[in-house]
């Protein structure tokens, strides 16, 4: 090898070797635990007026990260790039982002223990003008569904045999926006959303008919990784101390 490859040769090898570290001694080693969220899903992870990525799940992952003794390095991820691809790739050592635990997902990651109980409902505008609702009113109407979720899922299983058209958006924030302007009928998103939404947008957005499926959210590792236990580890300790009920308290807004 010539003197000009060597240096080259070497930087491959550091970013192979960061690349790899997706288990708990690799991220001690490294020091940081990086974290890749879809920070647009008020309360669970979005930005604030300053722009930081905050909410109830940025909570737990810096929780996660303190008790592993390392840094946390969040880093957002469009929600259709983090799952799994972000997750298996080893971009990132962990994602959290609502991200409902499914059997066709715990296939290709791994999961921790569940932590939330959720549920995909139907976001329209406040007012419901389009007069939309499930089950009674899917016919002919225009969808909207975030890339790669369960709602697109649930979109694909129950609604377009029904008649539905789904509008599918990488961008879960586009799909608000179009509830807004009406080019959608309603947009699927996890119930709590909803709520944060109209809390926030008073008289802007409402929930419609009833939900469509309930679901747990868990964090995600890769498969096999003991990253999983740790955070388990974690969950355990926030709920038998209480600082869980703390977090849902500052968070997640109830009706
Ligand atoms: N719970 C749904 C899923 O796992 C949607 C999650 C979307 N999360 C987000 N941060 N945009 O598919």
């Amino acid at each position: 090898m010539n003197r000009a490859a060597l240096p080259l040769a070497l930087s491959a090898l550091l970013l192979t070797s960061a690349a790899l570290a997706a288990s708990v001694a690799d991220v001690k080693k490294k020091g940081v635990l990086v974290l890749g969220t879809d920070p647009t899903f008020q309360p669970f992870e979005y930005k604030d007026a300053s722009g930081n990525i905050v909410g109830f799940e940025i909570d737990i992952a810096r929780a996660v990260a303190a008790d592993l003794g390392v840094k946390l390095q969040i880093s957002a991820v469009g929600f259709g790039a983090l799952m799994p691809q972000a997750v298996t790739s080893k971009r990132v050592d962990m994602a959290i982002s609502a991200i409902t635990i499914t059997p066709e997902r715990a296939k290709v990651v791994g999961f921790s223990a569940p932590y939330y109980r959720s549920a995909q409902v139907f976001i329209v505008k406040g007012g419901n003008p389009k007069k939309f609702a499930w089950p009674a009113s899917v016919k002919g109407k225009i969808i909207g569904v975030q890339a790669n979720t369960t709602g697109q899922y649930a979109g694909n299983d129950a609604l377009k045999p029904k008649g539905a058209v789904l509008k599918v958006y990488d961008d879960f924030a586009a799909g608000l926006a179009d509830v807004q302007s009406g080019r959608v009928d309603a947009l699927i998103g996890d119930a709590p959303t909803v709520i944060s939404l109209k809390k926030r947008l008073p008289g802007q957005f409402d929930q419609a008919g009833t939900a469509l499926v309930a679901e747990d959210y868990g964090m995600v590792f890769t498969k096999g990784s003991d990253l999983a236990a740790a955070a388990n580890k974690t969950l355990a300790r926030l709920k038998s101390s209480g600082e869980y009920q703390k977090l849902l308290d500052k968070w997640i807004v109830q009706k």
